[in-house]
């Protein structure tokens, strides 16, 4: 019996999601630093998605800018032209379900807005902001 039980609470324990893991590795890196940190923040987050900054090439840009106000709906590339499927996971279940291409686009795609990397903090924000769109 105990075995089965071992067997049962492994099975459940590795079903956390990509991105449950993803976060909770942000959090613990905005901890290290600031032990008064209380969590993730949606609203934060909405104004790093929405607000407008002189970007990578001179331009003002934000977030929406190629990925729509509203994430249920596809977006377009500004530089491109390129269609870009909707970004909230709720619409496009393809959405955040891999660490390499979330921490990748993170990386560029502030880059692109901010002219520098997000921070741990406001990646997490900016990815609870993302989630909580539907
Ligand atoms: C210049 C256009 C552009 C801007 C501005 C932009 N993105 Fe993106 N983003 C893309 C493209 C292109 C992809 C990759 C193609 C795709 O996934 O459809 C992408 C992918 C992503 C992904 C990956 C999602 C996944 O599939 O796992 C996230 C998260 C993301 N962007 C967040 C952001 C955030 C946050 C900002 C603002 C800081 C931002 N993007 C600004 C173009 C942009």
């Amino acid at each position: 019996m105990k075995i089965v039980f071992y067997l049962l609470l492994t099975v459940s324990l590795s079903f956390g999601t990509v991105l449950d893991d993803y976060l909770a590795n942000l959090s613990k890196e905005v901890k290290s630093k600031n032990s008064n940190f209380e969590g993730f923040d949606a609203k934060r987050g909405e104004v790093i998605f929405t607000s407008t900054h002189k970007g990578k090439k001179g331009e003002m840009i934000s977030c929406v800018s190629c990925h729509n106000n509203d994430l249920t709906q596809s977006g377009k590339n500004s530089f491109t032209g390129k269609v870009i499927e909707p970004l909230s996971p709720k619409a496009n279940p393809a959405r955040l379900t891999e660490a390499k291409t979330i921490d990748k686009w993170l990386r560029r795609n502030f880059n692109d807005v901010y002219n520098r990397e997000g921070t741990a903090q406001e990646q997490g924000d900016v990815l609870t902001y993302i989630l909580s769109k539907d």
